[in-house]
């Protein structure tokens, strides 16, 4: 990508599209798209159509998306995947439509097998049964893949997607009824720490294994994908998309004990084990991506106190 061409960022106030955002910028990109939902409701295809049509971006990121925890997941299946639809097909159908050179998807783990082999490979996409608790939204992530690769085959369109770990970081969602669960867990300990609870209890048995990387490392790699890799490195090697993570896994147990600790909350942590844990293990194989030449640079500790500290600053605002 030329540093004056230009890139729309879709979902540029969500964790995501905001640390591409941050991101493209220290890296010098001066003709960054983004456009606020009251704006541009992205569900409205008359209305993204126009958009494109008016402004012509060269390149698209796509970090819009409905997301949220197992809890949302599975009480609003119906919204996860329809929002989900639509503002792909829209987003990947304009961008067609209008010549975009390149776009970037962004997908999630969760695309892959509940019982897929770990660490999960590239190959390893629909192989097998999705985790029940997020099928739609699963669902509706393997479509968007599939469709980069067919705008691919079809038209030569150079649009492909990456599947990033759990994230967290600046702009994480911190409301318990819809978090992932690192932000949870920094919630639910700052807050027991403050009003000095006795003990937290946590959803599941603490033994589900879960893969995190720092935001600002997964925006690191979607400007990496964008600058060196074209559709046909990916589509030529029988594969739909790349995986981005760190590669190792940690279990909620011990993040949870991270967390404390870098918190500071002396308290006990109670297991909750008549909630649902998810996919036992859930680490990524990030091979591919690494012997490309990318690696991440944050420690998931020093991430956690970054972000910690942001929650601080920010918590009242959000
Ligand atoms: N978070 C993770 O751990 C994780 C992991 C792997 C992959 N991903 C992927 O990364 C992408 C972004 O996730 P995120 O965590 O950054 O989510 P997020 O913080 O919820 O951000 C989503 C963004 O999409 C925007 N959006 C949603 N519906 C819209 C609509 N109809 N019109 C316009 N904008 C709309 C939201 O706008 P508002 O600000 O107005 O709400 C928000 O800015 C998703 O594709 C997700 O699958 C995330």
């Amino acid at each position: 990508m030329n540093k004056s061409q230009k890139i729309f960022i879709s979902g540029h106030k969500g964790m995501v599209g905001s640390a591409i955002h941050r991101e493209l910028q220290n890296q010098g990109f001066s003709n960054i798209l983004i456009r606020d939902r009251k704006d541009l409701d992205l569900m409205e295809k008359s209305s993204v159509f126009q958009f494109f049509k008016e402004n012509k971006p060269t390149f698209v990121i796509n970090a819009a998306a409905r997301v949220g925890g197992i809890h949302a997941n599975n009480t609003f299946p119906a919204e996860f995947i329809y929002q989900n639809l639509q503002i792909q097909n829209n987003i990947i159908h304009a961008a067609h439509t209008y010549g975009v050179e390149k776009l970037l998807f962004l997908g999630s783990s969760c695309i892959y097998p509940r019982e897929c082999p770990q660490p999960m490979q590239e190959t390893h996409l629909m192989t097998g049964h999705l985790e029940p608790t997020n099928d739609a939204y699963a669902i509706a992530k393997i479509a968007g893949i599939i469709m980069c690769q067919s705008y691919y085959r079809q038209y030569g369109d150079n649009f492909l997607s990456i599947m990033p770990c759990n994230l967290y970081g600046p702009n994480d969602n911190f409301d318990l009824a819809s978090s992932h669960v690192l932000p949870a867990l920094i919630r639910k300990f700052h807050e027991a720490k403050m009003n000095q609870q006795a003990s937290v209890t946590l959803w599941g048995t603490g033994i589900a294994r879960r893969e995190f990387l720092h935001v600002d490392d997964m925006a690191n790699a979607a400007v990496f994908v964008m600058n060196h890799i074209h559709a046909k490195d990916i589509y030529s090697q029988n594969i739909t998309h790349l995986n981005v993570g760190a590669g190792k896994d940690i279990s909620i147990k011990a993040l949870a004990e991270m967390i404390s600790d870098i918190i500071g909350y002396k308290g006990q942590i109670v297991y909750n084990t008549e909630q649902p844990d998810g996919m036992l293990v859930k680490c990524l194989d990030v091979s591919r991506l690494y012997q490309l030449g990318w690696h991440y640079r944050i420690s998931l500790s020093e991430g956690i106190r970054q972000t910690y500290n942001w929650y601080k600053q920010n918590k009242d605002n959000k």
